[in-house]
């Protein structure tokens, strides 16, 4: 493998600060090690090995039916871009992981060991380049996550609660109540018809008031990429609007006792005439 390096500076040499070569030309010599090239090309290959990751993970979430609104749009977006940013550090820490397991080998036979210099360490260069590089991703993943969060926000009328929402008649409100080990959706605008399963329409805001009867839940819309918890004497808020008609999951995303795993029911998201349908014959009264 590696064996002995050029050394491009002689024993007589020493690397000092007051020989050393100038940066640029550091970086240069420093990349011609066969390591460094070695680290590299590893890096490489496993970032694009790494790749297909972002859509696998799409592909995962997208296969019960999401995205089923603009909120879980976002959401995937946002974790699409996360993951695509973090591949290049990714495939870097692996590389040099992998390289030091299987490629820096003891050295064996006569050969003396490695020389240490021209070091990569205190060079202007490098630690700006690498300083710079980490800063700007970092930065743009703090940007993109405030702006997306302020979306969600606003779109899961976050910001004002679900009773004050300004003149919107035909929204929905849904009273959510988590218990062990069971959800229960009430209609209070269709005599308080009650249900196990969420039934929704589409294409219109639903508002979720959320409490618990007991301990500690979590109420996750999962393909519509809402989430709130459900806390014992107090009401939470959450909305969002269902865009796709389909079959949807509700799971519990609080450890809340032995059956958590088990706490899940189905959303139905129906056409208008459909959730009318629905509530006439469960009982209740029909949509204004
Ligand atoms: Cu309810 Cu976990």
């Amino acid at each position: 493998m590696s064996g002995t390096n050029a050394s491009t500076l002689t024993p007589e040499e020493p690397e000092a600060p007051t020989n050393r070569p100038p940066s640029m030309r550091r970086i240069k010599l420093w990349l011609q090690r066969p390591y460094a090239r070695k680290v590299l090309i590893l890096t490489v290959l496993i970032g694009f090995l790494l790749l297909p990751l972002c859509w696998l993970l799409l592909a995962a979430m997208n296969q019960t039916g999401a995205p089923a609104s603009d909120i879980m749009k976002d959401i995937e977006q946002t974790i699409f871009v996360f993951t695509l940013v973090s591949i290049p550090i990714t495939a870097f820490v692996f590389a040099v992981l992998l390289y030091s397991l299987l490629g820096w080998r003891r050295v064996t036979g006569d050969e003396p060991p490695m020389q240490d210099s021209p070091a990569i360490r205190t060079n202007t260069i490098g630690v700006i380049l690498w300083t710079g590089v980490s800063s700007l991703l970092a930065f743009f993943l703090v940007v993109w996550g405030l702006i997306e969060l302020a979306q969600i926000t606003a779109n899961s009328y976050g910001s004002i609660s679900a009773d004050e929402q300004p003149g919107q008649p035909k929204s929905e409100i849904i009273n959510v109540t988590g218990q062990q080990w069971v959800w229960t959706f009430e209609y209070p605008q269709h005599d308080g018809l009650t249900s196990d399963v969420l039934y929704m329409p589409l294409d219109r805001p639903v508002y979720f008031n959320v409490t618990s009867k007991d301990v500690i839940h979590s109420f996750w819309a999962v393909e519509l990429g809402i989430k709130i918890d459900a806390n014992p004497g107090a009401i939470t808020q959450t909305g969002v609007t269902a865009n796709k008609v389909g079959t949807f999951n509700v799971r519990c995303a609080e450890l809340c006792g032995m059956h958590h795993a088990y706490m899940q029911t189905e959303i139905r998201v129906l056409e208008q005439d459909g959730f009318d349908s629905w509530v006439r014959e469960s009982g209740g009264k029909k949509t204004s």
